[in-house]
């Protein structure tokens, strides 16, 4: 089909966290909303749109690899615009473009949704801007990626400045919104047939909005309105209260996971990251959540390879990990972020001994997981069907409440909450069976 060069449909690539998941569909409905449609495959799309993370090295390095590739879809298709989006385009800005010339704009952070004015040429928006403004975030909407789930922004940015992340400087200073925008926000989804809402923030357990502390604003959640299923991510172990244990332990509603980002089991390495706990208060917060929540999943990130970090401190982390016993972690190699204060110091951990460290630290979590998931084997848990397993269309996956995959021979339909007794389990995913009546 001959193209008259107008901008008509979209395909977005995500890379990076939830909060970027959660972005991309609060874009997607945006650019519908404004007569764009979505397409399925890169090759139909008249813009492309990268949304990107700069958490670490490897996730740039994967964008300007894909980035290479649209040289060629641009030649097949000239009338083709690509855009970069997120945390890479606020990092990089006019760099960007430099180094990658097929690019056409770059929306930082907190532009991200003005591409549909940036695409519609003529309304004289900058094609690059990275500048902050998300003190009036009240006006995003909150975004679902299927009819029967939601992640709900609750707060952006970050002011912690963990020596080794770039995330304070890409996504800004933390701004909440207001508990009364959030409950309004979740009464509306779940009127619409959601069942599952993530309340989503770099730093979920800091919420602060006028007298409302993030305890306060699950306790209106689970009062206020009828939402089957609350979870929250991520949390910082120095912001996790007594009272917010209480309110956990106190409703079905609010599923019981926390992912509670460990990074080191050295206290001397915590320090140096700017964690601001060591690991006797971390051990001493797991023991307070299994008491107050004992079913609850633990889940966590570690990071191998710090600067300075030795064997011996390395070890500390292995410790810790078979201590705690995570359900399930997210583990990385240190990379050096520019302009964090750890940029300062020398990367001094060779990458064959980072590689070495994590590899161990992986085999270890692995066989912890298994065990965690056979305490699952025997019982009935309550799951939330999200639709065919990817692998086996004969089977329908779903999500206990503390966030494990199930797979179970279809009979459910997607959206509804089931009970599955659960008869096997392997390192990353329990199977089971429907139970009969619902
Ligand atoms: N806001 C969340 C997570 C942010 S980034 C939190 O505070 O926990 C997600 C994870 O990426 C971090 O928990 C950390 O383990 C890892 N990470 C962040 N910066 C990194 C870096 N420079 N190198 C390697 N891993 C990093
Ligand atoms: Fe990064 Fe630390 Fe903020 Fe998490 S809390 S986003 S690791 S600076
Ligand atoms: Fe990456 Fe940005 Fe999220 S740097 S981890 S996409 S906040």
């Amino acid at each position: 089909m001959q193209s008259d060069g107008r901008i008509r449909t979209f395909h977005i690539l995500t890379f990076g966290c939830q909060m970027n998941l959660a972005d991309s569909s609060t874009l997607a409905a945006t650019l519908t909303s404004r007569g764009f449609s979505r397409v399925v495959t890169e090759e139909e799309a008249d813009l492309l749109i990268f949304n990107t993370c700069s958490v670490r090295e490897k996730a740039e390095e994967r964008v300007f690899g894909r980035l290479g590739d649209v040289v060629r879809l641009k030649k097949a298709r000239p009338h083709m615009k690509v855009a970069v989006v997120g945390c890479m385009a606020q990092r990089l800005g006019e760099k960007l473009v430099e180094k990658a010339p097929q690019v056409d704009f770059v929306l930082g952070t907190d532009r991200v949704f003005e591409l549909p004015d940036v695409v519609a040429e003529g309304k004289g928006v900058s094609p690059i801007n990275t500048a902050f403004g998300h003190e009036n975030i009240d006006t995003i909407e909150p975004s679902r990626e299927t009819p029967f789930s939601a992640f709900v922004t609750i707060s952006r940015g970050c002011d912690n400045y963990c020596t080794y992340c770039i995330v304070p400087f890409v996504r800004g200073r933390e701004v909440a919104h207001s508990a009364d925008v959030i409950v309004e926000s979740v009464r509306k989804l779940v009127a619409d047939g959601v069942v599952e809402i993530t309340l989503l923030g770099q730093n979920v357990n800091s919420y602060h909005h006028g007298e409302i502390a993030f305890p306060e604003l699950m306790q209106r959640l689970v009062e206020e309105t009828d939402l089957a299923r609350l979870r929250f991510m991520t949390s910082h172990p120095k912001d996790i209260s007594k009272h917010l244990l209480e309110v956990m332990a106190g409703s079905d509603r609010i599923m019981p996971h926390i992912h509670l980002p460990l990074q080191s089991g050295s206290s001397r390495v915590l320090e140096a990251m700017g964690r601001k706990y060591t690991a006797e208060h971390y051990l001493g917060i797991v023991g307070s959540i299994r008491e107050k929540l004992p079913y609850v999943s633990l889940t966590t990130d570690l990071m191998v390879g710090f600067p300075t970090e030795t064997e011996e401190e390395y070890e500390q982390t292995l410790q810790v990990v078979k201590t705690v016993q995570f359900d399930s972690a997210f583990m990385f190699r240190y990379s050096v972020r520019p302009g964090t204060a750890a940029a300062k110091q020398v990367d001094d951990v060779p990458e064959n001994i980072k590689i070495e460290r994590l590899q161990k630290l992986i085999e270890l979590q692995q066989a912890i997981s298994y065990d965690r998931n056979q305490r699952e084997v025997g019982r009935v848990v309550r799951c939330l069907v999200e639709g065919v397993s990817r692998r086996d269309a004969a089977m329908m996956r779903g999500r206990t409440e503390g966030n494990k995959i199930v797979l179970f021979k279809t009979g459910a339909k997607e959206g509804d909450i089931v009970s599955v007794s659960i008869s096997s389990a392997d390192a990353y995913t329990l199977h089971g069976h429907i139970m009969e009546e619902n």
